[in-house]
């Protein structure tokens, strides 16, 4: 039965793809990388994948075309993976091994049309890793990037065995940064968060959904790619946060209506959404820590007053310490939280909250 990792049974590893049993089809070890506290969102998302085989964790071996695992949208990148049976990199030099390296990296650059390469290893400036970066460049005919290749090369110890794999980008970009992103502004979500967030407060098709600082739009845009809902809109009180949301909107086609209103004031009648999706300032790239303790509390009112009976609010912060102090003084909302994951150096959480 083909593993994730690399069988011992028969010594070095061939580059030729194992056989899924079940398919009768070749299979190739893939892992996924995922933002920490993301695992069990993109693990859920992977078990949808029908051909993925023998998964554990965020690795799996799959036989069909690779173009359904860069339309994940909870993970950051997809890896294909080839493990050799050497002590140390140096053993990747090796006539054999180095040919079926090029061999793999081949098969990888011909689906992903990388224009360019960068090793991502422990010590990747010592001199075997540069010998093997100068025989990749070689040997495939591509620039070596160190700092911006595009077919991102990781090599490290295998987990459970005593060689070494060498995990290759699918993709010249990270499939976190979406085709739809012509604006990014700062403060920008990442938009595995913004699909993480969705499917934990829930996908309903009878959705009447709020994003009520919408900024560069990740999670109107997000959403709208998830699939039907009744209706969505989304404000910014930032001309410019609502231009760059309308650019975004228009490379992801999609038909939303957005606006620059202060989201504490849009006159709208009571229980207007049945759920508002919200991603607060943190108080560093976008608003302090002065301003946001008015604007909490005072959001958490405005709110529930425009959330239905049943309504959902889900709160997206890195300003931990105060919503939890505003939801203990509060008897408005049940809240809990539904992750907190590590992301461009903070430690964000997202939080459920539903009326009483
Ligand atoms: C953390 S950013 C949102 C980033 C967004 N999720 C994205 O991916 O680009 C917070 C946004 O809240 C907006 N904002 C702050 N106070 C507001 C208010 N009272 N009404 C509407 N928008 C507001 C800011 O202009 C900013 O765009």
């Amino acid at each position: 039965m083909p593993r994730p990792h690399s069988s011992r049974t028969s010594g070095r590893k061939s580059s030729r793809p194992a056989v899924d049993y079940r398919t009768r089809q070749p299979a190739s070890p893939y892992e996924l990388e995922v933002l920490p506290g993301l695992e069990q969102v993109a693990e859920t998302e992977l078990a949808g994948v029908a051909l993925a085989r023998d998964i554990h964790g965020l690795r799996f071996w799959y036989p069909g075309d690779p173009e359904r695992l860069t339309r994940l949208r909870a993970a950051v990148a997809v890896y294909r993976v080839h493990s050799w049976d050497v002590p140390r990199p140096r053993g990747l030099l090796g006539n054999q091994q180095l040919g079926e390296l090029l061999s793999y990296l081949r098969g990888v650059v011909e689906y992903g049309g990388h224009r360019s390469f960068r090793i991502s290893a422990a010590g990747k400036e010592s001199a075997v890793m540069q010998r093997l970066a100068e025989e990749i460049q070689r040997g495939l005919e591509l620039p070596h990037d160190p700092a911006e290749g595009e077919l991102v090369l990781r090599l490290r110890p295998e987990e459970n065995g005593p060689g070494w794999e060498v995990l290759a980008r699918l993709t010249p970009r990270p499939l976190s940064a979406r085709a739809w992103r012509e604006c990014n502004m700062s403060g920008g979500l990442n938009a595995t968060i913004a699909y993480a967030a969705h499917k934990l407060a829930g996908q309903r098709d009878e959705d009447r959904i709020f994003n009520p600082m919408c900024g560069s739009g990740t999670l109107l845009i997000e959403r709208a790619l998830m699939g039907p809902y009744d209706a969505m809109v989304g404000v910014d009180i930032s001309e410019s946060a609502v231009e760059c949301t309308r650019t975004n909107l228009k490379a992801a086609r999609k038909e939303i209506e957005v606006a620059r209103i202060d989201a504490l004031q849009t006159g709208l009648p009571p229980r207007s959404f049945d759920l508002v999706m919200a991603d607060l300032p943190w108080g560093d790239a976008v608003g302090s820590h002065r301003s946001n303790a008015a604007l909490y509390p005072a959001f958490l009112t405005e709110m529930h007053r425009l959330t239905s009976k049943r309504g959902r609010l889900c709160v997206i912060t890195h300003e931990i310490k105060l919503l939890e102090g505003v939801l203990r003084e509060q008897t408005a909302w049940d809240a809990r939280e539904l992750f907190q994951v590590y992301s461009g150096g903070h430690y964000p959480k997202a939080y459920l909250l539903q009326k009483r």
